[in-house]
This record gives structure tokens, sequence and C-alpha cells, in this order.
């Protein structure tokens, strides 16, 4: 069995016992990467404490921060010295350098705060300032808004109408010092001024639970003003608001209006102001080109249709409507708190052919999602019509029964001057391949570029090994974590679906936290959870809460869905040290426990709303076999008890001792009444099934002395299937469990498995992203079910945390989250020769890659400041260590010591390379 961890108490006595030498005379500190609430100098932050964060560089070894002192001020100049400052710590004894709470005076709307911060190492260097930052606040009061909501007074169609346009030109009074557009929209919206867009967001306002919240965009509009005439112009388009979602083909489900909110606040140099608001002055269009706009149909775009300068001064308007004021309030305004949706990447097609069909297709080598830009050059009036599609089927024809009533079609109608460009505006598609039909001449090639849009969530890890099927598992993983984190967490993007599904965002959390910087979008995301939360606590199957909006029927409350409430937010705690989400979330994540807890009473077994279970788990149609089908309420009762485990451990963290004991004693009666009724006496569990076992020994559900026996059931389980037979539930947990528990073998052996179903058969069948199926495309090349069938998926791809933390072996520590101990723990097996996994931290980034060569195994950890890290050398003879070359007793500032019976070697910041002999690989 693995040995436990290091845990906090313990790092606390490491620090005061580890000091290190700076290696060289006088080594660089510098503080870099200054972050108000997880962004690069954000506009509109509405937090009354935003919480400041920087790293530190340095070529020196074992750098920890001492203290630190930050000052923030109205102008960069008055950060020079602290008596023109409005906030000046001073020098602040303190080794936080991520999450510093701002503690100056109240922030008004609309300021802009400068801020700086300089570090003391612990020798009591100190860094220079840091270069300035800044945030500016939103507009924080409802009161603040002078503008009216507006809407387009057009005719409309029934099938996702024409996108209005709305228009107003207005004098600019003389050289302008600053320019703020605050705006949102009910749909979606893209804003221009003098004809340039105001934004790259993409989907503006972004989707939340609209009739509870809805966002507003600040952004900095002063270098698209000039002095004279001005124009403004904003496009809308139906969205999530008022299109068609769902396999249902409902539409306007949150309502039938789309509304524009938009007001612009200047400033001139000479210190005057004035407002450019939306108001009944404004006109509005639909007659322009976008003329169908819905997120899962398509877009159909006719050129011809055009206004050129719309959005310019002096176009001719006149016969242009006018818009009405709606009198809506501003009451669920509230700042974007996500990152925005971007076009992030551009992909080449691979390849463009005549399909058996006679279809013209291309490929773009890459399930994607985004949109084709297409360039053509041909007659007024010829459309091109692109259909796209994720697969062909066996015959080589593009495949679109998957995306049900999805027609992911976009329409363009050229208008006949030259060479014409096309995007969609308000719609995506999921997609590898596309059909071309009406393309003037012959496509080529460079007709088309894959815009790739996701929320702008920076890369934060990247793992690879020495088998490249692994690698290419990876980079799948990722490419389904981009193609569905689209402003929210969807289970696919590409038919008629692409909803917050609950479950798979809380299976995948802890893989999109190693991939990526998703605290800021999950953050946003648990908003609107809460904000969707039912009265009595129930959490909706999907988030926002589109299922059982307008409808009797409640979608919610699925064991491991509803889960999310709590997991999301404690992974999010984890990976990013960020004690203010548990703050936020603690409501919720509470009710949802405590919902729990009278559904299930005395006896503490859930077993009495509906679950989905292991969705989608191994099934065969062998007569002797059902299929690994796991009782229900072992299943709920299991995720019962680990969301009452979790949330008296974020009790715990939020100092709250009464409700830390409340929740343990219900995770404990949870335990005990789970043992009684799922576990036999000689420790068979009731569903013997893989997923049971992973639920029972992943959650601590078992007594002590039946765990290996439990463990050894479940390594029997695999031996005899030979391969895994878990669902969405029971993936994420099996590999973990089975080398936690001594099976690492079996765990390598599922990992490397090429057969179906496994990681890896996609891999081997072309998959260029996770499917939802084992089997989406079977052996014998016939697809599975078209019902339910998606080519990008992200849950299964939730095997990606254990490539990061126990292949490569980098893992944080509970008691000192956010990485701030990392404890580095690489684990060879499988026949790999070497494996590699580097994650940005918030401290900086962290590198753990080995490699087994010449019997001997080089490891090398890279551990940036203000952290330490704890290595558990694999099979290693510490004696016989070598450190950079040097024997470990002469290596000065790595330490050997024992972590209960185990070598453990003790570091600080910097990057060492260590050797020791290491036997032969089986
Ligand atoms: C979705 C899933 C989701 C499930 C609920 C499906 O249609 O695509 O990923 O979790 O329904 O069981």
């Amino acid at each position: 069995m693995k040995p436990n961890r290091p845990t906090g108490i313990y790092f606390c006595l490491l620090i005061g016992f580890l000091s290190f030498s700076s290696s060289s005379a006088s080594p660089s500190l510098r503080v870099v990467d200054p972050r108000c609430e997880y962004s690069v100098n954000p506009v509109g932050v509405d937090a009354s404490r935003p919480r400041l964060s920087w790293r530190i560089e340095s070529n020196g070894r074992g750098v920890m921060q001492s203290a630190y002192e930050i000052r923030a001020a109205t102008s960069r100049k008055a950060l020079e010295s602290a008596s023109s400052c409005t906030w000046a710590t001073g020098r602040v004894q303190s080794g936080r350098s991520i999450h510093a709470e701002y503690g100056g005076p109240a922030l008004k709307s609309g300021e802009r705060v400068y801020w700086s911060v300089r570090i003391w190492d612990d020798g009591g260097r100190a860094s220079g300032w840091s270069v300035p930052a800044f945030w500016e606040t939103g507009l924080l009061e409802p009161s603040d808004w002078k503008a009216d909501w507006i809407t387009a007074c057009v005719k409309e169609d029934t099938f996702s109408n024409p996108c209005p346009m709305l228009r107003r030109e207005f004098a600019v009074q003389g050289p302008v010092r600053s320019a703020r557009l605050y705006i949102t929209c009910l749909g979606l919206y893209q804003a221009e001024i003098n004809g340039k867009p105001v934004t790259d967001a993409l989907f503006a306002p972004g989707w939340t639970a609209y009739n509870k919240r809805l966002q507003v965009q600040a952004v900095d509009v002063t270098s698209l003003l000039k002095p004279g005439r001005n124009a403004a112009g904003v496009m809308l388009g139906d969205g999530w608001y008022r299109g068609y979602m769902t396999w249902t083909k409902r539409n306007r489900i949150y309502g039938d209006r789309l509304e524009l909110l938009f007001q612009m606040h200047i400033r001139y140099a000479d210190g005057e102001e004035e407002w450019l608001v939306s108001d009944d002055a404004w006109k509005s269009s639909n007659r322009g080109p976008v003329r169908v706009s819905s997120m899962y149909n398509g877009e159909t775009y006719d050129a011809r249709m055009e206004m050129p300068g719309w959005s310019s001064p002096g176009f001719d308007d006149g016969r242009w409507e006018k818009v009405a004021q709606t009198g809506r309030g501003k009451d669920l305004l509230t700042a974007q708190t996500g990152p925005p949706v971007r076009r992030m990447e551009e992909i080449r097609p691979v390849g463009i052919f005549k399909a058996p069909n006679g279809d013209t297709v291309v490929d773009m080598g890459q399930n994607m999602v985004g949109w084709l830009r297409v360039k053509a050059c041909g007659p007024a009036g010829t459309e091109i019509v692109l259909r796209h599609a994720e697969a062909l089927d066996k015959d080589g024809n593009a495949y679109f029964e998957n995306l049900r009533s999805a027609l992911q079609t976009n329409r363009y109608i050229l208008k006949g001057s030259g060479t014409e460009t096309f995007e969609p505006h308000f719609s995506f598609q999921g997609f590898r391949y596309a059909t071309v039909s009406g393309f003037p001449g012959e496509p080529a090639l460079d007709a088309f570029t894959g815009v790739v849009v996701y929320s702008d969530i920076p890369q934060t890890g990247g793992f690879a090994c020495s088998n490249p099927l692994i690698n290419k598992l990876q980079q799948n993983i990722w490419w389904g974590q981009k193609g569905n984190f689209l402003d929210v967490p969807t289970d696919c993007p590409q038919r008629d679906e692409r909803l917050g599904w609950t479950g798979d965002a809380q299976a995948f959390a802890r893989t999109a936290c190693f991939n990526a910087d998703v605290a800021a979008f999950y953050s946003k995301w648990l908003q609107d959870l809460e904000a969707d939360q039912k009265e009595d606590g129930a959490v909706p199957h999907v988030v926002p809460d589109i299922l059982s909006l307008n409808k009797t029927n409640r979608s919610a409350a699925s064991a491991g869905w509803a889960d999310a409430a709590v997991i999301v937010p404690w992974t999010v705690y984890l990976c990013y040290g960020d004690k203010r989400i548990l703050e936020r979330q603690y409501a919720s994540m509470k009710a949802w426990v405590d919902y729990v807890r009278r559904r299930a009473g005395e006896k503490w077994i859930w077993n009495n709303d509906f679950t989905f279970g292991d969705w989608l788990m191994f099934h065969s149609d062998r007569s002797d076999y059902p299929g690994a089908s796991t009782d229900k309420d072992l299943i709920a009762t299991a995720y019962f008890a680990r969301s009452a485990d979790l949330l008296s451990r974020a009790a715990g963290v939020l100092g709250m001792a009464g409700d830390a004991a409340l929740y343990r004693d219900a995770y404990e009666k949870i335990r005990s009444a789970f043992q009684n009724e799922f576990v036999t006496g000689s420790g068979r569990l009731s569903s013997n099934t893989q997923t049971a076992y992973a639920l029972a020994l992943a959650f601590g559900l078992l007594p002590e002395d039946k765990r290996r026996e439990a463990a050894i059931r479940l390594a029997g389980d695999v031996r005899s299937f030979g391969h895994l037979t878990t669902g969405f539930l029971g993936t994420p947990l099996l590999c973990p469990v089975l080398a936690r528990f001594g099976h690492e073998d079996l765990a390598y052996m599922l990992l490397n498995r090429t057969e179906y179903p496994s990681w890896l058969y996609p891999v081997t069948r072309g998959a260029t992203t996770i499917w939802e199926r084992w089997d989406g495309v079977r052996p014998d090349g016939t697809f599975q079910d078209k019902g339910m069938n998606s080519l990008n998926h992200y849950a299964y791809g939730a095997i990606g945390e254990w490539l990061y933390s126990y292949v490569a072996g980098i893992e944080l520590d509970e008691a000192n989250p956010g990485y701030r101990h990392i404890i580095l723990q690489p684990h060879p097996g499988g026949g790999l020769t070497w494996a590699r996994a580097r994650l940005l931290t918030p401290y900086g980034p962290v590198v753990s890659e080995w490699k087994i060569a010449d019997g001997r195994m080089a490891y090398t950890a890279e551990v940036p400041p203000n952290t330490q890290a704890t290595l558990f050398p694999p099979g290693g003879d510490i004696r016989k260590m070598t450190v950079g070359g040097k024997p470990l007793e002469k290596a000065g500032d790595v330490r050997p010591s024992r972590y209960l019976d185990q070598d453990v070697i003790e570091m600080g910041s910097g990057r060492t390379v260590f050797s020791w002999p290491y036997g032969v690989q089986d």
C-alpha cells in the first residue's frame, strides 16, 4: 500500500528545519506576473477586496518569501512614494504571495487602482518593485446606470430571426482622456465603434443563469474614439438566451425579446465627463446580413445585405426603425468573473477530397470547436454551404447522425465583389470534417482556416512519456477540454446539447486544473450553480439549468452530478489555494449536503432520488453478463459520504469547527450505514463491480481491515475481464485506487491497453478527442447508437490527473494547497522508460521528469520559489544517489529525510538533477 503523504503539520516543521542557502553570490530576485483576481490588469472588477497575486523569479536556490510590501495608488507615478499612495502595507512579515487581499479604502465604481509589490526573501534581501499593474472596478451599483434597456422595433421571424442591428451616432467634444464601455444584453452581442470591434471577446455577455445573474463587460474603448462625429453599432443574436436549445427543440427559454444595455463613460482631457447610453435615440434594423443565427444549427449570412459603414458616422440610417425602451431593471447585473471566449488558435486543413457519395469534404485533421473561416470569390448570389461533422462513416462519407437535430450548417451568400471572407457570429460548430457545396470554382485548401474558439484558459500543464499513444491520449484530453470549455463546462460541443452537465464537470475537474488555469472559469460557473440550486438545496443536472426552467420536472439531485456543488469548489481550492471560493460556495455546498441528509433520513442511506448512476459503463451482449451495472443506491450513498467528508474539511479550512464536527460525524454515520448495507462480512460489496470498489476505496468507506481484501477483489475483477468496466463515475477513480492499494501493475495494464474498452482504443482508431463512449466507433468500424455518441466528450479524459500526479508524479499537499508544498512522487512502470510533466502552479513552474537508462534513474525536479517539495524517490536507495553529479551528502541544499518508513528528499526552489541505480523494468 502506498504510504500516506506528508501533511501540513509536517510541512510547517520542515520550513523551520530547512535553511537553504543561495548558491550564487547574488542571485536574482524578481517579482513578476502581478495579477488581480487571476487576471492581468482586469477592467470591470466588482470584488470589494480583490485578491492580488504575484510570482517570484530567481536563479537562486531555496528561495522563500519572508515579507512583502504592496502599494496602491491612483496613478503609476504615485506608486513611487508611500505617502502618495491610497494604500501602502509597509513591510508585512508574511510568506503569502497569492491571494493577498486588497485592504485599502473602499472602492468606487469605475475606479482604477494601480499597484505594485516587492518582496523580501528569507535572507532579508529585497526585490525591486514589480512592474506596476492595475485593476479597475466596474459599475458597482444599479444606480450607476444611466442607460435604459432598449430593444429593436423590427418585425421578427419565427426561426432564429435575422440578427437585429442597433446604432447611434454621437459627438465627441474634444480630446478624450479615457472612455469605458459597460455593455450587456439579453441574447448575444457584437459591438463596434467607428467600424471597429470593441473587443475580441466572443459570445458576450456569456451564459449565466440569466433570470438571476447577467454579466456586464467593461471595456476600455479610449483608442476607438476621435473628436467629432462617432458612431456605435451593436448586432444582437439569439444565442443561449432565445435560440433553440436542448434536444426538445425549445427556443425562447429565458425570454422572447433581445435587449441591449450600453453605457459609455467618456472622460475628456479637460476634466469634463459625458455619457453615451442606450436610449430612444438609437435606431434599429433587421435588414442586415445575418439572416439566421442559431447555436446548434449555424448561421446564414447574405453578404448582399451588408450595410457598409453601419457602425461608423455618416451612414444613412433613414430607413432604420426606432428602438423601444423596455424599462427592465438593473438588479441582476453582475461583473464578468470568468475569462471571455476568444479565437484562441487557428489550424489549417490537412486535406480536401471527394467522398464516395460525391460530397466535397474538408478535413481539419483534428476534431475542433469553432468554425471555418472561408475565403471565396464568385458571382453575387452564389451560396456556399458548409455542413460540419465529427467523423466519416465506414464508407468514407461525412457522418451527421450523431448530431441528432443540430444542423451545424453555415451558409454564405456572396455579394460578388472580389475575395470575400466569412465567419459565423453567434454560432459554433464541433467538427473535424465539413462538406462544402456551392463553392465557386474548385475549393483549395487555403480557402479554409479552422478558427478554434474557447474560453481564454491559459494552458498550464503538459504531460509526455515514452509511449506515443499515451502522448496522443494526453493531447486528445486537452483538445477535449478546449472544445468543451466554451464559457460553461459542457458535455459536448456538437449535437443538440452542449450543456453544463454537472456530473461530467466534477469527474473532469482535477484534470482540467492540470491542463489549464481554470480557477476563474469554474468560479463563474459555480456562481450559476448556486443561483440555479433549488430552494431545498437540490443541484440541477445541468448548470445553467435550462432543463427544468419553465417545467414542472426538476431535473436535479442526481448522485455524482449534483455533488459537483462540493467537489468542484474543493478542487479549485486545492489546486489554486483559493480559500475564497470555499467561503463563497459554502452555503451552496452545505445546502446540497443538507438536502441529501434530509432525503436519507435516519438510515443514512440515500436511495430515493433519480440518479444517472455510473453512466455509460461497460456492458455486453453476453447472456450471462448483465453489464457492469453498479447499484445506484450504493453509488448515491457513496457520494453522500464523499460530499459530507469534503464539506467537513471545507468547514475546517474556514475555521467553522462546529460544522466541521457535524459533517465529520455525518460522514462517519454514512460510512457505517454503507458498511451495514453494502458490505458483506467477508468484505465483498453488494455490487461486485470495479466502480463499486473504486468508490468505496477512494472515499474511505470500508473499515481498515477490509480494504486490502476489497482491493484484491477489485484487482481480481480487472484481471478476469482484462479491462476496465467503469462508466463516468468509476473511471476517474479506477487507476488511482488500484495503484494506491498495491495494484499498480494493473493500473498500468489498463492504461496501456489498446483494445476496446480502454483509453487507447480510440487513439488507435484515429481519435483526436475523447469519446463519450468506450466504443464510439466499434472495432468493425460502425458507430455506436446515434442517439448518444459524441466524439468530443471529456469525462473519460479524467485519467489525465493520474498521468500528471501518479505517472509523472506532481501532487499537491491538501494541507498546503495551491502547490505551496509539492509532493514529487513519480511512479515508473508500465514499460515506460521516461515521463515528464510540467505544471505552472500559482507559484511558478513545477517540473517532474524521470528517465530510466543504463540501470540508472535520472530524475529532474524543478520547484518554484516560495514553495518547497518533498521527493519520494521511486525504488531509490538514496545512499547511492547523486545530486547534480555529487554525492547526496555533499549536495548542500537538498536533504535526505524520513517520512514514516520511507526515505525522502526535501528541497526548495530551483532545478535539481538526481541520479541513482535503478532496477531493470519489466
Ligand atoms: C450528456 C452527458 C450527461 C448525461 C446525463 C448526456 O446526454 O451528454 O454527458 O452527463 O446526459 O447522464
